[in-house]
């Protein structure tokens, strides 16, 4: 019971020191925007930023402890060249863990995306800003973060210059990616906002589908040769099997019996003759 009492006061003290962090935090020209997490007033917010050969997170001058919902990073951008950005809410004395921003829209500092999922691959292909790419050339790459959905997309990624190919991947599961800009050995500006695909299922053939097209193949293997076996030596008593049965029509024996007495002259023969002709016509 006392253990019971002591958990639930530490979650309520561990609620307490954390704040939620903004969410949606979005780049979109030189305007950053995001939501608050809770519906509590009075949180202000810090924006920081960090250029591709900065180690060290800075604030953005214009947006420290700022209570607005946006950020106009234009004139920081200016100075600093691409940066990656995040935020971090703030509350009497408490702030909360900082979340970096993404974007929608592919421009200098941000990789424009699309994919396209093959059973066990999925294709990344990357439109590189063409300032960056006169720049910087051939050191002008990006690194695209993958892994399935709800893991984190840290801790797998693969650099390219156009498209990058993931293979190996759980086919019917969904995979997510972000892309950011690599120059030399250090990613840059904003991150591509978190896409994801499903990976299609290859086309698997059922087992019972297998053994019926075994099955069949065996019979076709076997009843060819037999086929013609019989046709290449058994000719002639096939043409004899085929030949219709020799039938005596039935009226040949249904002789009628002359209804009249006949004579039993000595010419007998020719008048049964007689009769048979008769039934003809
Ligand atoms: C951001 O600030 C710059 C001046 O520093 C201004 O030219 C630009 O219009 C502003 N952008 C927005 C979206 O307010
Ligand atoms: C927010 O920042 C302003 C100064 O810009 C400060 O006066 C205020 O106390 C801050 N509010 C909170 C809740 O920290």
């Amino acid at each position: 019971m006392l253990l019971i009492f002591m958990s639930i006061q530490l979650v309520v003290q561990v609620s307490e020191t954390t704040l939620a962090p903004p969410k949606n935090i979005h780049v979109n020209g030189g305007l950053l925007t995001w939501t608050p997490a809770t519906e509590e007033t009075q949180v202000n917010y810090t924006v920081q930023y960090r250029s591709f050969d900065d180690k060290v997170w800075k604030n953005v001058p214009a947006c420290v402890h700022s209570s607005f919902n946006s950020c106009n990073f234009t004139e920081a951008e200016s100075t600093n060249g691409c940066m990656t950005l995040r935020v971090q809410a703030e509350r009497h004395g408490l702030t909360s863990r900082p979340v970096e921003a993404c974007s929608k829209h592919g421009d200098s500092c941000t990789p424009e995306v699309s994919l396209s999922a093959r059973p066990g691959s999925l294709t990344v292909y990357v439109n590189i800003s063409p300032s960056l790419v006169q720049d910087h050339g051939g050191h002008a790459k990006h690194r695209v973060y993958f892994g399935k959905e709800g893991e984190s997309l840290e801790r797998n990624y693969q650099d390219g210059a156009s498209s990058v190919s993931i293979h190996d991947l759980e086919q019917g599961q969904r995979y997510c990616i972000k892309v950011q800009y690599l120059l030399y050995t250090d990613i840059t500006g904003t991150a591509s906002c978190i896409q994801c695909e499903v990976i299609p299922e290859s086309e698997k053939t059922k087992p019972t589908e297998v053994i019926v097209a075994v099955v069949a193949v065996f019979s076709m293997a076997i009843l060819i040769p037999v086929i013609a076996y019989i046709l290449i030596f058994h000719r002639k008593k096939i043409k004899l099997w085929l030949q219709p049965p020799y039938n005596i029509p039935d009226h040949f024996f249904d002789i009628p019996r002359p209804s009249h007495q006949l004579s039993y002259s000595s010419n007998e023969d020719c008048n049964i003759i007689m009769i048979a002709d008769v039934r003809e016509k």
